[in-house]
């Protein structure tokens, strides 16, 4: 497996030198304090609602996971690697174990530069080396920026969930796979 625990890279991305890899136990405080970096939309976007801060427990779930049900990636700077800048978690379904739920994260300064794509590369390659056939997104009707960044891997039908939710599953086609794997060893080869 290509994106396992020892995963760790670092690449240029528009004038900032970047590493992504494999969340470790060690990143908790990270987590904790990258709610400092994020605005309340961008919070509210990720987990549906405001939030402060994390309790030990919900960290522990965050980052002692075990790659293969539960995979999240990080991006950090090589220069300033105290501060997160996005993260990708992707975590399997008890009762359909080939469908998991991507979640995705960027601090504000680094939205809207690429990484989204990116890590969706990222998130594709792990779920097809994790036998994953069916990615799915749970986000808040407003959010924009998500559903842009899906429809540029597929066009799923959105499904309202309840009120204030909408979900949207992502079928892992042959295609999709080969096109993130290209895009992953361009990006291996640049960076
Ligand atoms: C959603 C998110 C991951 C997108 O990442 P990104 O790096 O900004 O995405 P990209 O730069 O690859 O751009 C994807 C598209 O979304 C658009 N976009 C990005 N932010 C946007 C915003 N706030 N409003 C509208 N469109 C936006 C981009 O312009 C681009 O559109 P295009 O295809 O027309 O060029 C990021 O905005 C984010 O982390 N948001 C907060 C958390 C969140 O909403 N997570 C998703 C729910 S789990």
């Amino acid at each position: 497996m290509l994106l396992n625990q020892d995963f760790s890279h670092e690449f240029h991305w528009r004038g900032k030198d970047l590493r992504v890899g494999f969340v470790l136990p060690e990143a908790k405080k990270k987590i904790s304090d990258g709610m400092k970096y994020m605005s309340k939309e961008t919070i509210r976007h990720r987990f549906f609602g405001l939030k402060n801060g994390f309790t030990d427990r919900e960290l522990k779930y965050l980052t002692e996971i075990d790659g293969y049900n539960h995979f999240a990636l990080g991006i950090e700077e090589v220069k300033n690697p105290e501060r997160g800048v996005a993260i990708l978690r992707l975590v399997r379904d008890d009762l359909y174990p080939q469908e998991a739920e991507m979640a995705i994260l960027i601090i504000d300064e680094y939205q809207k530069v690429g990484l989204g794509s990116l890590l969706m590369h990222f998130c594709i390659a792990a779920a097809a080396e994790r036998g994953i056939t069916t990615l799915r997104f749970t986000y808040l009707p407003d959010n924009h920026a998500i559903v842009k960044l899906i429809k540029r891997f597929g066009s799923p039908k959105a499904e309202q969930l309840a009120s204030d939710y909408v979900q949207m599953k992502l079928p892992l086609t042959k295609e999709l796979v080969d096109k993130a794997l290209k895009a992953l060893s361009e990006f291996f080869v640049k960076a």
